[in-house]
């Protein structure tokens, strides 16, 4: 019977397998740095021995016929010839080699692959807001990542539970702003930040990987630990302190006061600072942004007024807009969450990140901006949010996964991103529970799908999942996965109960008392 080769994700051209041959270590020839990287260290991370007297393998680079991240790799009697025309194509021959000996279990198929991606942006995003994720656990993540062939970082840094990113111009905004006094899971406190150095440390790892670092600083919604630190970034100036759960907040920063514009453009020039030698895009956020404080805000609505705006709904479209613009002058690409209302004009360079389909966005809205703007990024939140319950999301959901969404063209498309949200993932050992096998099935739909139906996936996965182990990373097994009705019931249960926090009563009674205190709804 055909067996596909033991890779994720699949590669696009693979020859017949003639046989195989003893592989427990290696011994490199040709080139023996990849992007200022020692070729044998960086197999080591991927449990590859590198010796003396192992199997050759010659690395070269120069190609002029693999593309910008496509490779050669042929495997013979006679060794391992691996080639590419850059180094990020090396990198994925690289790591393909590497899969191959833990896949196989040191026993490599002697055969020939030509692979090279279909999707030019290959995303993971990492909530390091909600929970703080230590700089050596991000750069397992990011190990992750490479092992996957993803391309792109997206380092979700600001929340409302907790502010990540060292600030020189507002240092209380880590001082006090990246600590919670308590969580969704029990009475103790926490909190951590990224130095300057750490992030310098995290981006220049990820450069010689091929993967940029999208940083996020989400605007002007989810913003309460950043409220917490400098009062004047709300509405009312109100005393709020970095919130303990999850939930849409209702406090969010005043987008009629010039000191807002001010504050988010300088944390930017800081940002650009920090990622700018390893990105192109800047993520700027723009979802889940509540209207409420807007609609008796006196600041907000002279700005509505002044600009002649008929709803907060374009109020965030010019506040998005403004903090877009200043983005693109400083030589980036904005990037926003598909909230953020069309109803005045947006950056022509900006990219929309889908996450919300199915609901009010319509394929032609995506379809318009796409055409309009820089294009999209697809995370749409029923194929590719790695920490929705199984039973919404389930392993052979995600293998269906098509990156392009309906009704854009290739020009409108800038890639696709598996998000890992933590509300409730607290830890690296549960960030791998959520993502893992997710995001093989989702790194191999957004490399091409080039393989086989979903059984066969998982006949690779079966393989993938022990050598990932060794490796340190231990995801769900497949009755959860892939539950059955039982399971997949008590899932949902769990999910659907944890949505019924206390935030929503919290809400209505805090929005009567600001009301009282502070005026009556205009409209
Ligand atoms: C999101 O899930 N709030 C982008
Ligand atoms: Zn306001």
């Amino acid at each position: 019977m055909f067996e596909e080769i033991r890779l994720i994700p699949y590669p696009r051209k693979v020859g017949r397998i003639n046989g195989y041959k003893d592989c427990t270590s290696i011994r490199i020839s040709g080139q023996r740095r990849v992007n200022g990287m020692d070729v044998g260290e960086f197999l080591g991370i991927y449990g590859v021995n590198t010796g003396q007297d192992g199997v050759n393998v010659s690395c070269e680079t120069g190609l002029d016929d693999c593309g910008t991240e496509g490779y050669k790799l042929s495997i013979s009697d006679e060794g391992v010839k691996l080639r590419a025309g850059t180094d990020a194509g090396l990198i994925y021959a690289l790591v393909t080699l590497a899969q191959l000996i833990g896949n196989y279990g040191g026993k490599i198929p002697v055969c020939e692959i030509e692979d090279s991606p279909s999707t030019a942006y290959r995303g993971f995003m990492l909530d390091a807001g909600r929970y703080f994720f230590p700089k050596e656990d991000v750069i397992k993540l990011v190990d992750l990542c490479v092992l996957h062939k993803i391309n792109a970082f997206h380092w979700h840094l600001t929340e409302d539970q907790g502010w990540r990113l060292e600030s020189e111009k507002y240092p209380l905004l880590t001082e006090k702003g990246s600590r919670r006094s308590h969580t969704n899971f029990g009475i103790r406190p926490h909190g951590g930040f990224y130095t300057k150095k750490d992030i310098a440390e995290v981006v220049e790892y990820c450069r010689k990987r091929n993967v940029s670092v999208i940083p996020e600083f989400d605007v002007p919604g989810h913003s309460v630990a950043a409220l917490s630190c400098y009062p004047w970034l709300g509405c009312f100036d109100r005393k709020l302190k970095v919130a303990t759960h999850s939930g849409v907040k209702h406090d969010v920063m005043c987008a009629g006061k010039e000191s807002t514009y001010t504050f988010v453009t300088d944390v930017l020039d800081e940002i650009v600072g920090l990622f700018g030698g390893n990105t192109a895009y800047i993520h700027i956020g723009g979802d889940e942004a509540v209207k409420t404080r807007w609609k008796i805000c006196p600041h907000c609505q002279a700005k509505m007024k002044e600009l002649g705006l008929k709803s907060e709904g374009e109020l965030q479209a010019y506040f998005m807009s403004r903090v877009a613009d200043h983005v693109v002058g400083k030589g980036f690409t904005p990037v926003m969450w598909n909230e953020t209302d069309l109803s005045l004009p947006c950056h022509e360079k900006a990219v929309w990140q889908i996450w919300t389909t199915g609901g009010a966005l319509s394929v032609a809205d995506i379809a318009r901006f796409a055409a309009k703007h820089g294009g999209v990024i697809n995370s749409d939140s029923n194929y590719a949010y790695l920490d929705m319950p199984y039973a919404y999301v389930n392993l052979e959901k995600c293998y269906s996964f098509t990156p392009m969404p309906d009704g854009i063209e290739p020009g409108g498309f800038v890639g696709a991103e598996a998000a890992l949200w933590t509300e409730y993932v607290p830890n690296f050992k549960s960030a791998c529970r959520k993502s893992l096998p997710r995001l093989c099935a989702l790194s191999d739909a957004m490399w091409g799908r080039y393989g086989g139906d979903f059984s066969g996936f998982c006949a690779r996965l079966d393989f993938f999942e022990k050598y990932l182990a060794q490796l340190g990373y231990k995801g769900s097994g497949r009755a959860q996965t892939m539950p059955g009705k039982a399971r997949a019931f008590f899932q949902k249960i769990v999910f659907e109960r944890r949505q019924l926090h206390w935030q929503g009563l919290h809400n209505l009674i805090d929005n009567a008392a600001v009301k009282r205190k502070y005026g009556k709804e205009k409209r």
